[in-house]
């Protein structure tokens, strides 16, 4: 990892616009609204509760938000640090926790997922309905060979059938492994392999940008690759599209769960049992396969939901428009939510289908009170202009969230005004995959909130921010982000590989959580998130790995060696810029640049998803490299963003930075 280029993060702040200074200056302010500041779940005395005794407090969140079929004796153990358990001798159902509860407590009625396709058809699944259908799912799951522990991958749109399988893997005590449908059959093989799943559910397709996009063929063209332990595809009819058909190995989803019996015992497992994997990518080429388990995953995924967002089950409408297959869709679709008895919108499409004014549209028809969007959302939203949102009553907004990446001052101002009408606040939520739940947030009744900063962390979270020297920074100054105690949905570990897990978050700050994110803290100590201080970008709130970028292009045969930046873009927060060096006898030698970085784009389209694709490819007859031969990114980010580029003496040959700016040549793809 390249600590040492962490200063580097602070260009990808995102300059306001000039004449905006003022307005968005670390002075600007924003009061609770009054009535939230009364009625909030949440007060400020829970700061103070929490840090009197942190694992006393988790233990009591633990038997407020979710019922146990065993209770607890024990909070924290952390004996053997860095692996924690929480709440190690209770025993639980995360699926009866989100479902059949509500329903035993009389609110079988209430409506779990209103879901709006993306062609305009709508379903309302009640929490009695959910309790059906996943009850269905779980027998059709069981009956198909999957029990307790066994691994269930799923690649599906945002459909109700996503959440349902999620809920029916948890059911039977299944850990599922929700790849998102946007990466390619490579990336779903090799994720396949490492879980060793057992089933893969998926659908024939979804609808996206006003059309049917395929799912199945990725299936397919992944269990073409190689063994794996794959017995059975599920698959969901969604588009009606042509699909081929592997006798045996492939079940219809209305063949096997519409008929399956309706009645199913959730099967309670102990609280550290794994209730889900979710792949993320790392530092180094192979994606980590998070675990989560479930008493700690479900508490703080409920009580943060619950309090961040000020939920009231009985007549919020919340809607995140998250996709399961991040850890967002998990903890704030599937799991929050519902273990929280919430009604909440699912929404299968993009933004701009059939216009700019979709999502505005969808709050409206619903009556959405919470929502909850990343970033690069809003400022395409603000690209397109107000006259989408400002066509359509969005009055019944009361809380707003943002999420996946730094905000920008100017993008949460439009926020706050054109979306939130100046009336709900703004809760910019830090964590990741591995935290599993919110940790760094204002809370909405008691915070007075600053444009662009996450602020404090949450009561029961303990963060800071440090030097080199893991030395706590005065206020006014910069370094890493760090998490200085356990929590209850942090990761548990690496699938296959503790070592990894040591490694890479428990060493570089010996006995901390290294996030591998810089910030800094203001005057009032309050946390302003910085980017990302390692090779992770973060692309449209997605999280993508340089070297993973980086071996994709270099397994094509044209490609000698590359090198892959994360260079600031005003939409997408990042944009991938590669750097590549041709083999001297490699067909694309010859071919025009434009050629080249239009096969390479499409090559790492196939290798990893669509969303690893470069902006921008160039072809370059050299790379910056130290005498130790490590590729100085730092100044190719100089170059791919226009600027000056820095101190290049450390270069083992000082002229290559001159070669590579005469070779500037290639079109943006
Ligand atoms: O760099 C931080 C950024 O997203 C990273 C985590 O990515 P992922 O695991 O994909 O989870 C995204 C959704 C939780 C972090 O290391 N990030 C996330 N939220 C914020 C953020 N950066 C700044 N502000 C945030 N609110």
């Amino acid at each position: 990892m390249m600590y040492g280029e962490w200063p580097v993060t602070e260009q990808q702040q995102h300059a306001p616009t000039p004449g905006l200074e003022n307005l968005l200056s670390e002075e600007r302010r924003f009061s609770p609204p009054p009535d939230l500041a009364t009625h909030a779940n949440a007060t400020s005395d829970l700061y103070a509760w929490a840090n009197a005794d942190r694992p006393a407090f988790w233990a009591e969140q633990a038997r407020q938000v979710l019922t146990w079929d065993k209770p607890f004796t024990q909070s924290l153990d952390w004996s053997n640090a860095p692996f924690a358990t929480w709440f190690a001798d209770g025993e639980l159902n995360a699926a009866y926790n989100a479902v059949d509860r509500h329903v035993e407590a009389g609110h079988g009625d209430r409506v779990a997922i209103h879901f709006e396709g993306e062609p305009g058809d709508t379903r309302t699944l009640t929490y009695a309905d959910l309790q059906r259908e996943v009850s269905r799912a779980a027998n059709a799951l069981t009956a198909l060979g999957v029990s307790t522990g066994d691994r269930v991958a799923v690649y599906l749109p945002m459909i109700p059938e996503a959440v349902i399988t999620m809920l029916a893997c948890a059911r039977i005590g299944a850990p599922h492994s929700v790849v998102f449908g946007g990466f390619s059959a490579e990336a779903l093989y090799s994720r396949i392999l490492d879980a060793e799943a057992k089933v893969v559910v998926t659908a024939d397709g979804g609808f996206r940008r006003g059309a049917a996009a395929a799912l199945k063929p990725a299936v397919d063209e992944a269990l073409d690759k190689g063994p794996t332990t794959v017995n059975h595809v599920l698959v969901v009819r969604r588009t009606g599209q042509d699909t081929a058909w592997t006798p045996g190995r492939d079940v219809w989803w209305h063949e096997v769960v519409d008929t399956a019996s309706d009645q199913h015992t959730p099967v309670p497992v102990n609280a550290e049992h794994p209730l889900f994997i979710l792949y993320t990518s790392g530092t180094t080429g192979k994606p980590k396969g998070i675990l989560h388990t479930t008493g700690g995953y479900l508490t703080q995924a409920a009580f943060t939901h619950l309090n961040v967002f000020d939920l009231k089950p009985e007549t919020d409408v919340y809607w995140c428009t998250a996709d399961v297959g991040w850890i967002t869709g998990h903890s704030y679709v599937t799991y929050g939510p519902l273990v929280n008895g919430a009604t909440q919108v699912i929404y299968e499409g993009t933004p701009d289908t059939p216009d700019r004014g979709r999502w505005w549209s969808i709050i409206d028809k619903y009556k959405v009170s919470i929502l909850y969007t990343a970033p690069t959302a809003i400022r395409s939203c603000m690209k397109w202009g107000e006259q989408w949102p400002d066509a359509h009553d969005l009055s019944s907004l009361r809380v707003l969230g943002s999420v996946g990446e730094p905000i920008n001052p100017e993008a949460w101002m439009w926020y706050h005004r054109t979306i939130g009408g100046e009336r709900a606040p703004i809760v910019d939520t830090w964590w990741q995959t591995e935290t599993g739940a919110i940790m760094i947030s204002p809370l909405p009744g008691g915070t007075t909130t600053k444009p662009g900063s996450a602020q404090v962390p949450l009561p029961g979270i303990a963060a800071d921010v440090i030097d080199d020297e893991t030395v706590s920074v005065p206020n006014g100054s910069g370094g890493y982000l760090v998490l200085t105690e356990p929590w209850p949905s942090m990761l548990r570990g690496i699938w296959g590989d503790p070592d990894r897990y040591v490694d890479t978050y428990w060493s570089r700050f010996k006995g901390i959580y290294f996030a591998g994110d810089g910030a800094k803290k203001d005057e009032d100590g309050d946390i302003w998130l910085l980017g990302r201080v390692d090779d992770v970008m973060n692309v449209s709130g997605h999280r993508l790995s340089t070297t993973e970028i980086e071996s994709a292009l270099v397994s094509h045969e044209w490609v000698a060696e590359a090198a892959v930046v994360g260079a600031t873009d005003e939409t997408t927060g990042q944009a991938v810029v590669a750097f590549v060096i041709l083999r001297g006898d490699a067909t694309g030698a010859s071919l025009p640049a434009d050629e080249v970085a239009a096969q390479l784009r499409a090559h790492v389209a196939k290798v990893i998803g669509p969303i690893a694709k470069p902006r921008q490819i160039l072809v370059v007859p050299e790379l910056p490299k130290t005498r130790s031969g490590k590729i100085m990114r730092r100044l190719l980010r100089d170059v791919a963003e226009h600027r000056v580029v820095g101190d290049a003496t450390t270069l083992a040959d000082s002229s290559v930075m001159d070669l590579i700016a005469a070779g500037l040549a290639t079109p943006k793809a």
